[in-house]
């Protein structure tokens, strides 16, 4: 079995909103591996994005435990959650979210100057990673010149330039035509297969043949986690 990256004990999510009071995300129990991909899926409002963010240490549960490499992280304060993030943890979202007036290299950059790198290792490294996606060749490109494709390969880049043991995405594929989409799964399939674990929120079913496990989530209702056979046929 490899290594547990972040587990979740009895952990829900209640929104309050005037007298009405919304379950995003019922009591659940699951865990997240190392070298495994697994997707979320369910319908709009289900409560994906929701366990995503608890996941990605992005907001608090209502109640229950995080553990994140069996580290009991809803003690920590915001602060030291910020640290966990930025080093431990790479996003991808369905809108790429790249800084328009910074180019490729410079976007790839961003979060290891944000931990104070220094440039010259921080250039190497996003160069490293941009090649790891296939575009070394176009390092010093506005994001404006880039395709959808290329924009989430920058957008993957950075999530993985600060070496992280987990990589959340939201919907990562939902703005990109099929050949895209699966350029994004592969090298999703293939960082996860790098000693991480690689969560994916998706409406797409056409991701399932990429993933290890897929769980599904109804009405704040977290299935557990299954093997996805067609991987093993
Ligand atoms: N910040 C919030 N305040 C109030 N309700 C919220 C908030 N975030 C999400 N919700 C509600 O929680 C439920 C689950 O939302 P979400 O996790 O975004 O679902 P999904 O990503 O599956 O579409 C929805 O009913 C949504 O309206
Ligand atoms: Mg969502």
């Amino acid at each position: 079995m490899s290594e547990e990256i972040v587990r979740l004990e009895g952990v829900n999510k209640i929104y309050q909103t005037g007298d009405t009071t919304i379950t995003a995300l019922a009591k659940t129990d699951i865990s997240f591996h190392a070298n495994k991909l697994t997707l979320i899926m369910g319908p709009s409002g289900s409560g994906k994005t929701t366990l995503l963010s608890i996941l990605g240490c992005v907001i608090y549960p209502t109640s229950g435990k995080v553990y994140y490499k069996n580290q009991e992280v809803t003690k920590w304060n915001e602060d030291q959650l910020a640290d966990l993030r930025l080093k431990e943890i790479g996003f991808v979202f369905q809108q790429f979210n790249l800084i328009e007036p910074l180019n490729a290299l410079e976007n790839v950059m961003q979060p290891l100057t944000l931990q104070n790198i220094e440039t010259h290792t921080a250039r190497e490294r996003s160069i490293k990673a941009l090649e790891a996606v296939g575009l070394g060749e176009r390092m010093k490109n506005l994001p404006k010149k880039l395709s959808g494709g290329q924009k989430q390969r920058v957008a993957i880049a950075r999530a993985l330039v600060s070496e992280p043991s987990m990589i959340l995405c939201d919907e990562p594929t939902a703005s990109l035509d099929s050949k895209s989409a699966k350029v994004i799964m592969s090298e999703l399939k293939q960082l996860s297969q790098t000693g991480k674990a690689v969560i994916i929120v998706t409406h797409d079913l056409r991701l399932r043949e990429f993933a290890d496990h897929i769980i599904y989530v109804e009405e704040g209702h977290v299935s557990t986690s299954i093997k996805n056979e067609e991987n093993y046929k």
